[in-house]
């Protein structure tokens, strides 16, 4: 059995790009399926490994890896699923891909709004969804997502596309707050409100600002920081330098969030040590160093974030529970195509 195993490991390491050396799967190791870049995860695992010993090995993929952990049943390597979206997130554990994890540890570290329930996911990392204002055409200083139905907003917002799943978990969390009636009648006036049709990722809209086509756009946070510290590309630290960033909601029932996170495969080889970096993951030392890492917020209570992303402002975020907003997302989803959101203001 155990040879199998292996023989399985191997095949699926050579089929997916691979960030660690020398890939074997002997014992005391923990092997991490992720969705999340290399260059992100690889010093928590290096902490995790001067701390604990126990060895790691990432396999790094942009698509897929449910359907792999799924395909390989109880002969899969993986023992942890690190994802980003709530949705994701909660779609995975019901595919039957996970297991839940009963830890005190985890409890305590990741606050009850950014866990499943039943203990099938946990929230790692935290990013609002936000506004990116024109420093130059918005004078206000605080905004609602509600507001952005209101007329005065006429052929200035840019946002992505509707069914993205950044714009699906806002949606969504519109439905819990106000039901789906009022989201649909909401939705109308947003895409009434459009400059151009959505299309692009979150920091072409910041561009399209700096360009003058629109004066708000919607973007999750972190795109910031990306932006302030691109050297890379250079033109996006005048982009950012355009825009200041609204908390919407925030003087009220808080600013929407969505999550990295983690899962525990149903058939973890190694579930003892995997629950071991699950917990480390969760430790303030580890909180820190992933959240700075790509501009994000810990989950942690009483972590702070990096400098650069504390200059944006403090913010209260909504404290809904992320699964029922992960259970909306079906009817966002058909809203936005009802609404012909994509098609822009007519
Ligand atoms: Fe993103």
């Amino acid at each position: 059995m155990e040879m199998k195993k292996s023989f399985r490991a191997t095949v699926c390491v050579a089929a997916l790009m691979v960030s660690s050396a020398s890939v074997s799967f002997a014992a005391d190791e923990v092997n991490i399926y992720s969705y999340r870049q290399p260059f992100l995860i690889e010093p928590l695992l290096e902490a995790f490994t001067k701390e604990t010993g126990i060895r790691t090995n990432l396999i790094f993929a942009n698509k897929g890896l449910e359907t792999r952990i799924k395909a390989e049943g109880e002969y899969s390597p993986a023992d942890l699923l690190l994802s980003t979206d709530v949705g994701r997130l909660q779609a995975a554990a019901q595919q039957g891909i996970a297991q839940p994890v009963v830890s005190d540890t985890l409890k305590a570290n990741i606050p009850a709004h950014f866990r499943d329930g039943d203990n099938q996911w946990f929230g790692l990392t935290s990013r609002a969804r936000v506004v990116y204002a024109s420093k130059e055409r918005v004078e206000q200083d605080s905004i609602t997502y509600e507001e952005l139905s209101d007329p005065k907003w006429q052929g200035r917002i840019c946002t992505r596309s509707g069914q993205h799943d950044y714009t699906i978990g806002l949606i969504a969390s519109m439905i819990v707050h106000h039901g789906a009636e009022e989201t649909k009648t909401w939705l109308e006036g947003v895409k009434a409100n459009l400059a151009r049709r959505p299309t692009g990722n979150d920091r072409a809209q910041v561009k399209a600002v700096y360009a003058g086509e629109c004066d708000i756009a919607l973007g999750n946070t972190y795109y910031m920081g990306k932006m302030q510290t691109n050297d890379k590309e250079p033109e996006q630290k005048q982009w950012a330098e355009s825009v200041r960033i609204l908390f919407p909601n925030s003087d009220g029932r808080g600013t929407h969030v969505n999550i990295s996170g983690m899962l525990l495969t149903k058939h973890a080889p190694n579930r003892e040590s995997a629950v071991k970096l699950m917990e480390f993951l969760s430790s303030e030392e580890a909180q820190q160093i992933y959240a700075e890492g790509n501009f994000e917020y810990p989950v942690k209570e009483g972590v702070q974030p990096s400098e650069l992303v504390m200059s944006w402002g403090s913010f209260t975020p909504d404290s809904v529970e992320l699964s029922k907003i992960a259970d909306a997302r079906k009817e966002a989803s058909e809203l936005v195509d009802i609404v012909d959101f994509d098609a822009g203001a007519n």
